[in-house]
């Protein structure tokens, strides 16, 4: 999808973004064995445990702000080059704890990545962090009070990501309440790995404004209905979801059928390199293999500035932009 088409990003995560070339030339610099996860410049994984396993591989390769301010200029000038005005990134803390570097380092690092491609390309950024679901709901807690006295005006959002199939939803609510006690907005990730139950009790326990990915609310039209009618803005991964095998092809994805119902769509990558997409392509999917038209394509834009978690100065700003 050409670069004139103005594009927007809702749902990244950092660490799935990495380049396999910079993967590969971060393993150098550590003298890291990577061809446990890393084969002919490709990302190695079965199925969503081992996608997991090989992003935290990845995310181990990144050990200094340096490393994390080279990999966020990286991934959002590219960005910018295929038309986007606006990205935000998926950060988890928990990463920058796990080699050593510190949350504070981790965001700091991230904090010069999005001001040098600001500089740069003029795209605008800001950072969600996530909790980790499948370290279990005191690790998320931390997450989110992390988020919540950070006191960084990029950090705009919290999030949980990780393993769906864990635990029970309600369980988290108490991290949530922490970050939207500081002003955050809230999503989470839901009705991916898990079915349309999964996106209800988003819904009742978390209450976010917009949920990661949500895509298997299809299953339940009472469901679709109710985001339809709350004004909840779905963040869809098409190209995620059948590399994951949520769906077996983009015929079958109900991205299409949402739409239709009224419910609010996004385009988004998740973990582009890990599941052979771009944010580019994923435009390029809606419009070759769904049908969007271009002035479709350009509501999803709108639709995501208009959800995006920014000031009303830049999100007037972004807008201004499409
Ligand atoms: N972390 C990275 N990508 C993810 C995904 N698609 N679902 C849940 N957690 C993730
Ligand atoms: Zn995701």
């Amino acid at each position: 999808m050409s670069a004139h088409v103005k594009k927007a990003e809702l749902h990244c995560h950092l660490e799935g973004a990495v380049p396999p070339a910079l993967a590969q030339a971060q393993a150098r610099k550590y003298g890291v064995d990577a061809s446990g996860f890393l084969c002919d410049g490709a990302y190695v994984w079965r199925d969503f445990t081992s996608f997991l396993a090989a992003y935290d591989a990845v995310a181990d390769l990144f050990r200094t702000e340096h490393d994390y301010a080279l990999l966020t200029e990286t991934y959002l000038e590219e960005l910018a080059a295929a038309g986007a005005v606006y990205s935000e990134l998926f950060v988890s803390p928990d990463h920058g704890e796990a080699v050593g570097l510190g949350a504070d380092g981790y965001i700091a690092g991230i904090g010069r990545g999005i001001e040098l491609a600001k500089a740069r390309t003029g795209i605008e950024c800001r950072m969600v962090v996530v909790g980790l679901r499948h370290r279990g709901p005191e690790r998320v807690e931390w997450a989110a009070r992390y988020a919540a006295n950070c006191r960084n005006p990029l950090v705009t959002g919290f999030n949980m990501a990780g393993d769906e199939r864990m635990g029970r939803l309600a369980d988290y609510a108490r991290a949530f309440d922490i970050a939207r006690a500081a002003g955050l907005g809230i999503t989470v990730h839901a009705g991916e790995l898990c079915g349309a139950s999964s996106v209800r009790d988003a819904l009742d326990h978390i209450r976010p404004s917009r949920i990661g990915h949500g895509v298997r609310a299809i299953e339940d039209p009472n469901l679709v209905a109710r985001l339809a009618g709350e004004g909840v803005v779905l963040e869809v991964c098409p190209g995620s979801n059948v590399a994951l095998g949520v769906f077996p092809d983009f015929a079958a994805h109900p991205l299409r059928r949402l739409h239709a119902a009224g419910v609010k769509v996004t385009l988004n990558s998740d973990d582009p390199p890990f599941f052979q997409t771009s944010l580019q392509r994923e435009y390029a999917i809606a419009s070759e293999a769904m049908g969007f038209t271009e002035a479709e394509l350009d509501g999803m834009t709108r639709t995501a500035i208009e959800a995006a978690f920014v000031d009303e100065a830049t999100r007037t700003a972004l807008l201004a932009r499409l």
